[in-house]
């Protein structure tokens, strides 16, 4: 049976744990060929081994900062050899930031920026001169429900994440005039299991499970996401499916923003 992503060739970042990696599992299993990304490469190494015993020859990894632009363009220009091009782009790589205003200091939340905004911006700007090429293309952010409703103890996370939604909708603009034949959509996950609610468990002193009851309890279906329901939503939008998608935020939230 044909994969949902057949031929694609995808690079996501932060491929190493959490989202990325069930993103980038996933769309392997549905036929793509995938470069996963990220800082921690010998972990990532050990995901695309996992994928490629089962789908073999499809996962690749590479190390990859992605505040980093001298790596964003050496790794996009690998990418595109290792595959044979790049179509798809998931800016996924990130870091929370759970602190009030008050209690930021300047340099974490340049940092947040860096790593949840800049990144996307370098992504995007170097990734779409080789993506038109190869056309269709979708490129998919992660952006997060706190980019759409902030948290009072949350100042740098929202920002940076509000400031990845409306760049979504710039680059997707952007590739529609140029015809580039190139969407981009921006994905608002709320809580998933991941490691990245690891931080929260640290500042809160309670087990995993008493956090998970705690946070579901804050969501309309009652309950935390889980990893696949965020790399289904990203299946969709990479793959020809959500052709006349473009500029648009999908919100993977259990119903918090409907409140
Ligand atoms: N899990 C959630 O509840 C949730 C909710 C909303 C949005 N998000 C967003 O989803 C994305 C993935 O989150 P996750 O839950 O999988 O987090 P995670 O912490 O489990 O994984 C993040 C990955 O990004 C990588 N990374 C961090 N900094 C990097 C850098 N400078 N360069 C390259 N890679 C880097 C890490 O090594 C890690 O593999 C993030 O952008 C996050 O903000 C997560």
């Amino acid at each position: 049976m044909a994969g949902r992503v057949d031929g694609k060739m995808s690079f996501v970042t932060g491929a190493a744990q959490g989202l990325g990696e069930a993103i980038a599992y996933m769309l392997a299993k549905e036929g793509s060929k995938v470069v996963l990304a990220d800082i921690n490469y010998d972990k990532v190494v050990s995901v695309s081994e996992r994928i490629n015993n089962e789908f073999p020859e499809q996962a690749f990894s590479l190390k990859l900062d992605v505040t980093s632009e001298d790596q964003w363009k050496e790794s996009l220009i690998k990418a595109e050899k290792l595959m044979g091009g790049i179509n798809v782009l998931v800016n996924n790589a990130g870091i929370g930031g759970g602190t009030t205003i008050e209690d930021t200091d300047y340099e974490t939340f340049q940092n947040v920026m860096k790593v949840d905004t800049d990144s996307v911006f370098l992504g995007c700007k170097y990734a779409i001169p080789i993506m038109k090429n190869y056309s269709p293309g979708s490129i998919v952010n992660t952006s997060s429900i706190a980019g759409l409703i902030a948290g009072h103890n949350m100042a740098s996370y929202n920002t940076a994440k509000a400031g990845v939604w409306m760049l979504s909708k710039s680059v997707a603009l952007h590739c529609a005039r140029q015809a580039y034949n190139i969407r981009c959509n921006s994905i608002h996950p709320t809580f998933i299991n991941t490691p990245i609610l690891d931080n929260m468990l640290n500042r809160s002193n309670v087990e995993r499970d008493e956090l998970l009851m705690k946070l579901a309890r804050q969501v309309p279906l009652g309950k935390v996401g889980e990893p696949n329901d965020v790399a289904y939503t990203v299946l969709f939008l990479a793959s020809d499916e959500s052709k006349f998608i473009t500029g648009s935020e999908i919100k993977i939230d259990g119903g918090i923003s409907a409140m």
